[in-house]
Parts: C-alpha cells; sequence; structure tokens
C-alpha cells in the first residue's frame, strides 16, 4: 500500500517538480497540496502557474490547496517552501509528528538534521534519532543544487586519497531562481555574477555531507571536514542544469589516470542503486571535448545523473573538470525523493493514518 504525501509550497518550481515526478511513483501518492495565503483556497489548477513540460497530472489537478499548517492527510511531507518561511513550518510539521523532506537551506546545518545525498553519506540518516520534535516527526535535508554535483564528483576523489583544497566557478541555470524569478532584462543574453547566499553553501555544504559519522543513534554526529572551498557563482541564461568548473589539489598529486579511475569506479550502494528514483549510473565521466552540455546531457538518468568531462590536468592545483547536474531534479524534487525511498526502505516512514 503506498504511502501518502503532502507538498509544501506546491504551487513554486520545486513544488511542481515534486508534482510531476511524483506522478505514478510505486511507493508515494500526493493527497495534499499547500502553499500560502495567495493561493490557498484555490483548486491546484487555478493556484499553480504550471511551467512544466508535460500536463499537469489529474490527480493533483483538482486537489484543493491549504495553508503549510499541521494538519494535511498524509503520511509525510516534501517541503519547497520559501526560506523566508520554510524553518518555522518545517518545524511545525515534524513537531506535530510528520517526517519533514526538506529542499529549505534552513534546517541544511543543524547539528542533528541529516544533509543527506544518498550516494554519497547514507549513513547519516541516523542523525534522526537525535530529532526531540515528537516521536514520529523529523526533518532530513537535501543540498544546495550547485551542492550536489560538486559532491558526488568530489567523493570519489575524497575516498581515494583524500582532498586538500577546492576552486569552482559555477554556471547556473535560470530554474534555480524558482518562479518567476530573475527578470528578463537581467537573465537574456547576458551574465550575473552574483546569486545571493549561494558561494557560503558550496563552500560549506559539501564538508559536512563528505564528513564521516561517528557514533551511533540518538549518539550519532557529524563534524565538517575544514578543506578549503572558494567558490565563484553566476547565474547564465540556460533553463535546468547547473555547470561548474572545478580545480582540486589532492593529497598526494595522483595522476590523472588514478583519479579517473577513483570517479569511474564510484558506483551507488547497493542498497540505494534498487531504489525507484536511482539512476543506472549515479556519476558519469564523458570523454568528448565538449561535454557536458546543459541542453544535450542534463536530462541523463532522467535528470538524477551527474556528468563528469574534461578531466585534465591543472597547473594550480592537481586536476580539473567540468560537472553537470539537473537542478530542480538531482538538485532538488529528485534528490529529495530519493532520500524519501531510503527512508521508507528503511523503515522510517511509518503509516501516520490509519
Ligand atoms: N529552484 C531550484 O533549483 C532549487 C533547488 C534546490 C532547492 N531549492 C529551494 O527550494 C525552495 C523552493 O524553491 P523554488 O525555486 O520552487 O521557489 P518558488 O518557485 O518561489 O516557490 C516558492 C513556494 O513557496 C511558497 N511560499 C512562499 N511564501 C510562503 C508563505 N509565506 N507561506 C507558505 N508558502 C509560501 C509559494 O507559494 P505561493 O505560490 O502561494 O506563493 C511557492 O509554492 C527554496 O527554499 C529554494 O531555495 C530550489
Amino acid at each position: 500500500m503506498k504511502l501518502n504525501v503532502g507538498i509544501l509550497g506546491a504551487t513554486g518550481a520545486v513544488g511542481q517538480k515534486f508534482v510531476r515526478l511524483l506522478e505514478d511513483h510505486p511507493w508515494f501518492t500526493v493527497t495534499a497540496v499547500a502553499a500560502s495565503e495567495r493561493s490557498a483556497g484555490k483548486r491546484y489548477r487555478d493556484a499553480a502557474h504550471w511551467i512544466e513540460p508535460t500536463p499537469m497530472p489529474e490527480g493533483v489537478a483538482d486537489l484543493e490547496v491549504q495553508l503549510c499548517e499541521p494538519g494535511l492527510d498524509c503520511d509525510l511531507v516534501f517541503s519547497g517552501l520559501d526560506s523566508s518561511v520554510a524553518g518555522t513550518v518545517e518545524k511545525a510539521f515534524a513537531s506535530a509528528g510528520y517526517p519533514v523532506i526538506s529542499n529549505a537551506k534552513n534546517h541544511r546545518m543543524d547539528d542533528d538534521v541529516p544533509l543527506l545525498i544518498p550516494e554519497v553519506n547514507p549513513d547519516h540518516v541516523d542523525l534522526i534519532h537525535r530529532q526531540t520534535y515528537s516521536d514520529s516527526g523529523f526533518i532530513v535535508t537535501n543540498p544546495n543544487c550547485a551542492t550536489v554535483g560538486l559532491t558526488m564528483a568530489l567523493k570519489p576523489m575524497q575516498d581515494a586519497f583524500g582532498i586538500e583544497a577546492v576552486h569552482v566557478t559555477t554556471m547556473q541555470a535560470l530554474s534555480g531562481a524558482g518562479y518567476p524569478g530573475v527578470a528578463s532584462l537581467d537573465a537574456v543574453a547576458n551574465v550575473v555574477p552574483y546569486i545571493g547566499g549561494e558561494e557560503d553553501k558550496l563552500e560549506t555544504e559539501p564538508l559536512r555531507i563528505l564528513a564521516t559519522r561517528t557514533g551511533e543513534g540518538p549518539h550519532s554526529s557529524v563534524t565538517s571536514l575544514s578543506i578549503p572551498i572558494s567558490a565563484q557563482c553566476n547565474r547564465v541564461p540556460v533553463i535546468d542544469g547547473h555547470m561548474e568548473c572545478v580545480s582540486v589539489k589532492l593529497v598526494g598529486s595522483p595522476s590523472l589516470v588514478a583519479i579517473e579511475k577513483a570517479i569511474r569506479g564510484f558506483s551507488s550502494p547497493d542498497e540505494i542503486s534498487v531504489l525507484p528514483s536511482s539512476p543506472a549510473s549515479c556519476l558519469e565521466v564523458d570523454h568528448s571535448d565538449s561535454a557536458p552540455q546543459p541542453r544535450r546531457d542534463v536530462h541523463r538518468g532522467d535528470g538524477m545523473t551527474v556528468s563528469v568531462g574534461r578531466v585534465r590536468s591543472c597547473p594550480v592545483f592537481d586536476a580539473r573538470f567540468v560537472v553537470l547536474s539537473h537542478n530542480t531534479i538531482r538538485g532538488a524534487a529528485g534528490g529529495a525523493i530519493l532520500n524519501a525511498e531510503l527512508l521508507a526502505a528503511r523503515g522510517l516512514l511509518p503509516r501516520r493514518l490509519a
């Protein structure tokens, strides 16, 4: 029997991606949608300015949008809420007994909240046993949309050699700013060399995700690594797909062959690869001179595969490469759904309602 799910912030760019990706999901059915007072009380079809490339799922179109308050008819909630409200709303749902699977930044760095990429740090799930919101409620987060690609590419290098320093310059898609997002006069034929708060997230979140968990259950903890990451973030006129040009300094200055072998050898743990949203290959290396590119490669693995290309030596650090990931799928709704699938597979998402 499927679990009933609610979507907080269901009318936004990420919320709509949840609605689309959860259509026909084998384990989850959308039974509740919630957003701001602007949308509450309307049918979803009237409240959401639908921007997905496929028709709005009929099962959700007629749901009434509710306020983001506990009492929603569901077993767990996904949150695609604006960060101005996500912090308090997500706490309220966890305190009322709902598992909250969030995309928002507010609780990502809380000591007792997993900041999760299932292929990278599935053991961090244990942190939920430290949370004291209620008997059954907890919060799990996924990282910033640019953090996901960078961290997945760094993971095999950290495991094989150890990382000493990272420099990353991003070219981030417009959909990362939500809807309506960046004004057209700023976006078209232009590059904006500033995305508020983004560089700080990119310099801190990978260090928490790559850290080793110590202790078990209520005694589990994660202490962020202390590796310098220098990030420069740019908004570019691409619809979907964050590109990142990365240089890394690695312990022992390994050869390019060894670095590429480490990336190629990375695969999902067995526990993750069997989950419904897990792509056949979570990290792919492309050898062509001009790959990856957002328009050609962002939909690999239905948007869940992270692509790496142009692996080559770096005259300043040891190696440099390009990473591409889908910001609203792998970097938001798809990543959150994979998190929920992992929790469900571990028996951590019991049915709340009779
Ligand atoms: N876009 C991405 O690539 C991406 C990736 C990773 C994480 N995120 C994060 O995901 C979250 C959503 O991003 P987005 O791009 O989907 O933004 P968005 O398109 O602006 O959507 C924001 C959603 O939050 C709701 N909301 C706003 N104020 C509210 C309030 N006071 N009370 C209740 N609901 C409220 C909106 O409802 P109304 O329609 O009723 O106003 C809407 O459903 C953000 O925290 C963002 O940082 C985004």
